[in-house]
C-alpha cells in the first residue's frame, strides 16, 4: 500500500503529493510547525489524511514540549492544536482529529498524579490507532458499496479520494478497490480536476500503481462521455457532510452530480463517519475554502493567464443532498431523507 504519511520517531514522513506523478519524494515534518506548512501546502491532502496528520502533528508538538509539568503543557497544547486547526478550514476531518486529541490530553490531564511523559506516550499511541482506524474505516466502506458499482463499465470519480488521500485503501477509490476485488470490470474515468489537478496526477497515477485501467478526461468532457453510455456512475469522496445530507467537495463535484442526474446516473458518496458534521445544519453553512489565485493562473511555474486579470479560486463546492443517491460510509450506507438516516446511525455510533 501507498505510505501516504507516517509516525516516525523523527517525525512525520510524508509523500509529497504536489511532487507526483513525476517523482516520488517523501519529506519529513521535524516539528508540528512543519506539520501544519505541510498541510496547507497540500503536500499532504484529502480529509481523512488531513485529520490524521493533524492528531500526529499534535503529538509530535507535545513530544517536543519543554513542559516538565501538567499546568506548563496545557497552554502549549492548546497552542499547538490552534496551529493546526488554522491550516485549511473545509475539511472537518481536521478539526475531528483535534478535537480528540484534545479529549484524550483533557482525560490524561485529570488524572491525579500523571506525568508529561505518560501524556506523551499516550498521544502518540492515540494518534498511531487514528491511523490504523483509517485504513480499516476505507476497507469497510470498499466493502459496503461494492456492490452498488455495475459489474461491467465506466465509473468516473472527481479529485483524488484514494489512498492518497486516506492512510490507505481510499474512500471512494476505495469502494471501486473493492468492486474491482469483487470481480467487477470497471473502467475508471478520472476527471483531471482543475486547477490542482488531483484527478489527472494523483488518482491515475494511484490506480495504475494497482493496475486498475484508468482514463483520465478534462473536467469539461464528463457530460458529453455520460451522453455517449460510457458512465454508469460516480463516486466521489467528501470535505464534509452536514446534517441535512449535502456534501462539501472538490470544485467541480457539484456539476458533475447535475450531470449524473440528468443522464440517470446514481451519484455516490463514500466518506468515513469523521466527515459526517451533525453541528453544521446544511451546506450553507460549510466554510469553502479560497485557494491563491496562482493556482489558476500559472501551471508548473508557466503564467497561463494575463497580467491582472480577475480570478476565483475557491477550493469546494456544495452538492446538495437531493443529487446523492447514496452515502457509503464504514458503517452501513445511507438512503434519503438523510437528515433522517443520518441521525439515526449517530445514534448507534454514540451508543457504540
Ligand atoms: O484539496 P484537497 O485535495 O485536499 O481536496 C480533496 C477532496 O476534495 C477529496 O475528494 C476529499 O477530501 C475526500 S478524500 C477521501
Amino acid at each position: 500500500m501507498i505510505p501516504t504519511l507516517e509516525w516516525t520517531e523523527d517525525g512525520v514522513r510524508l509523500l509529497d503529493q504536489t511532487r507526483l506523478p513525476l517523482e516520488e519524494t517523501y519529506i519529513l515534518a521535524s516539528d508540528y510547525q512543519q506539520v501544519a506548512d505541510g498541510i496547507r501546502n497540500m503536500i499532504v491532502r484529502g480529509a481523512p489524511a488531513i485529520g490524521v496528520t493533524a492528531a500526529m502533528g499534535v503529538a509530535l508538538g507535545v513530544k517536543q514540549s519543554e513542559a516538565t509539568d501538567v499546568a506548563a503543557l496545557k497552554p502549549e497544547f492548546e497552542h499547538i492544536c490552534r496551529v493546526l486547526a488554522a491550516t485549511r478550514p473545509t475539511a472537518v476531518n481536521l478539526f475531528w482529529a483535534i478535537e480528540r486529541m484534545s479529549k484524550r490530553f483533557s482525560a490524561l490531564a485529570a488524572q491525579p498524579g500523571i506525568t508529561v511523559e505518560t501524556i506523551r506516550t499516550s498521544l502518540i499511541v492515540e494518534a498511531r490507532q487514528m491511523y490504523e482506524e483509517d485504513i480499516a474505516a476505507c476497507r469497510a466502506m470498499g466493502a459496503h458499496g461494492a456492490s452498488l458499482l455495475p459489474n461491467e463499465g465506466g465509473v468516473l470519480t472527481h479529485c483524488n479520494a484514494g489512498a492518497l488521500a486516506t492512510c490507505g485503501y481510499g474512500t471512494a477509490l476505495g469502494v471501486i478497490r473493492g468492486a474491482v476485488e469483487q470481480g467487477h470490470n470497471i473502467q475508471v474515468y478520472a476527471d483531471e480536476t482543475r486547477p490542482f489537478l488531483q484527478g489527472a496526477r494523483l488518482t491515475a497515477w494511484e490506480l495504475m500503481h494497482d493496475g486498475i485501467p484508468t482514463t483520465v478526461i478534462c473536467d469539461n468532457m464528463a457530460a458529453s462521455l455520460m451522453r455517449r453510455g460510457k458512465i454508469k456512475a460516480v463516486v466521489v469522496g467528501a470535505d464534509r457532510i452536514a446534517a441535512n445530507g449535502d456534501v462539501a467537495n472538490k470544485i467541480g463535484t457539484y456539476g458533475v452530480a447535475i450531470l449524473a442526474r440528468e443522464h440517470g446516473i446514481p451519484f455516490f458518496v463514500a466518506a468515513p463517519w469523521s466527515t459526517i458534521d451533525l453541528e453544521t445544519a446544511t451546506g450553507e453553512d460549510i466554510p469553502i475554502e479560497e485557494r491563491p489565485a496562482s493556482e489558476v493562473t500559472h501551471h508548473a511555474g508557466k503564467q497561463l493567464t494575463p497580467n491582472n486579470v480577475g480570478v476565483e479560486n475557491p477550493a469546494f463546492d456544495v452538492t446538495p443532498a437531493r443529487y446523492v443517491t447514496a452515502i457509503i460510509t464504514e458503517k452501513g450506507v445511507l438512503r434519503a431523507p438523510y437528515s433522517e438516516s443520518l441521525q439515526e446511525l449517530e445514534s448507534v455510533v454514540s451508543g457504540d
